[in-house]
């Protein structure tokens, strides 16, 4: 569908009438799964942004895609509401998880599907001696608590400050327009056009366009400082409004493009110990041993975590020698456990005495996108339409 056709005009005049509206009315009541889904027994009350991160979650859990449990997934055939002898289980292991954490730690998310699953449909029941005696677990904790020994949170956002230019530079940036391309992980959606905007304090918008393949239709995410929205194509649901975590996600991935304000964006700052990571394991188009193009192998890093509105959680991984920072992940909340976005940043180039990732790349429970830039410019007018729902963005 052409989303400019002139049928459509009035419903996005409409809906800016509605965004407008609603800083004088009260806000209306998010959709919840239930009311999007037809068959949604145990997970009613969760924000849609969420619900579709429970899926990621149980996927990654048992290891499954989601044609495991909802059959005929990733073909016009499927028919997600209806029930099949696994998705039953898996109603029946929330309900269990739920039950586990409210009898046991005072309703703590302490056990999650991962805790059993670990990748696995079937969960592992004995030790095995080779684990036993093998290298011990590299997983790290969600929380993190400041480390005794480790430099003050402030100490590393301060050296990540001036490694980007300092803060009297960073302090004018109000606005950038980024250019770039962008590959799907496995290739998926190769060649995509890439915009990004962005301005002070707290909008940002990714413009992904396929041009080589205009049905498939384009990538946004968007966030106005007070709304976002996601647009993606071949998705269960192709474009909604962001009400649950997501949301608060989209406000720090906004707030952290103008890092001036990186200190006020988390709360609760503290610092562990310092931690080596590398490059997503995957496809050559996503990572490579050429440092300008990925984050590398093994790089130390010293480590800061913060916490946001609604617990949200971010752990930010500053390279310990250049200051930079390589990777954030942001963890939303829902009602079986955290759903785990990350960003990796790269290619640090210098744009009119800033430093800025030309090289981004983004992975959630279920895709990843590379995005390459090549240009980027500061302080350019920028209207606010960029910021609003799809239809606006896309908008002339
Ligand atoms: C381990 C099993 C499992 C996997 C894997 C799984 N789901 Fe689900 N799915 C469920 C369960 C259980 C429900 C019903 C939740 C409820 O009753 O509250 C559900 C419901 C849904 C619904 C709502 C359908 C409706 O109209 O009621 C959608 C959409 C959905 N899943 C999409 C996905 C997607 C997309 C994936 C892959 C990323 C996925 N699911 C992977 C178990 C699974
Ligand atoms: C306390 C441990 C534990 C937790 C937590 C747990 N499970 Fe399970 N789960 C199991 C065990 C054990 C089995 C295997 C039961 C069997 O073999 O009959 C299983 C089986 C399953 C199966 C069926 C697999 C198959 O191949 O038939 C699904 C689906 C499943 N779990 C999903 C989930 C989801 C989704 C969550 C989180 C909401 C979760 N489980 C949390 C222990 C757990």
């Amino acid at each position: 569908m052409n989303l400019r056709s002139p049928r459509l005009i009035p419903a996005a005049a409409a809906l800016t009438v509605l965004c407008l509206a609603r800083v004088a009315v009260p806000q209306q009541k998010p959709k919840m799964a239930e009311d999007v889904f037809k068959n949604i027994q145990v997970l009613k009350g969760t924000s849609v942004d969420d619900f579709l991160g429970t899926m990621g979650i149980m996927s990654a859990a048992v290891g499954f895609d989601c044609s495991e449990c909802h059959a005929n997934a990733g073909t016009d055939k499927v028919d997600w509401a209806a029930d099949t002898a696994k998705k039953k289980t898996a109603r029946k292991m929330v309900l269990m998880v739920a039950a586990i954490n409210r009898d046991n730690f005072g309703g703590r998310q302490n056990v999650t599907c991962w805790s059993c699953h670990h990748g696995r449909d079937r969960p592992a029941t004995t030790p095995s001696l080779e684990t036993v005696y093998g290298p011990g677990s590299q997983e790290m904790d969600d929380f993190l608590a400041q480390m005794p020994g480790q430099p003050a949170a402030a100490e590393i956002l301060d050296k990540y400050i001036q490694a980007l230019g300092g803060a009297e530079r960073l302090s004018r940036l109000t606005s950038y327009v980024a250019t770039g391309t962008s590959v799907g992980f496995g290739g998926f959606g190769g060649g995509g056009q890439v915009h990004i905007y962005g301005k002070f304090p707290d909008k940002r918008t990714t413009l992904i366009e396929f041009q080589a393949a205009t049905e498939r239709g384009d990538s946004i995410r968007s966030y106005n400082g007070r709304a976002g929205w996601i647009k993606t194509p071949l998705a269960v649901l192709t474009e909604y409004e962001l009400t649950g975590s997501e949301l608060d996600g989209a406000r720090l991935d906004a707030q952290l493009s103008f890092p001036a304000q990186i200190k006020e964006a988390l709360g609760n700052l503290r610092v562990s110990v310092p931690a080596t990571i590398s490059d997503l394991p995957g496809p050559s188009s996503q990572t490579s041993s050429d440092p300008n193009t990925g984050i590398g192998q093994d790089r130390l890093v010293n480590v800061v975590q913060g916490t946001g509105p609604k617990g949200l959680l971010a752990t930010l991984y500053f390279d310990k020698e250049s200051g930079l920072l390589l990777r954030m992940v942001r963890y939303g909340k829902t009602p079986i456990g955290r759903v785990p976005t990350q960003i990796d940043f790269a290619d640090y180039r210098d744009v009119g005495g800033i430093k800025f990732p030309f090289r981004l790349i983004l992975a959630w429970l279920d895709g990843r996108d590379a995005i390459q830039l090549n240009q980027i410019q500061t302080n350019v007018p920028i209207d606010d339409a960029k910021f609003g729902n799809p239809v606006s963005v896309k908008g002339k």
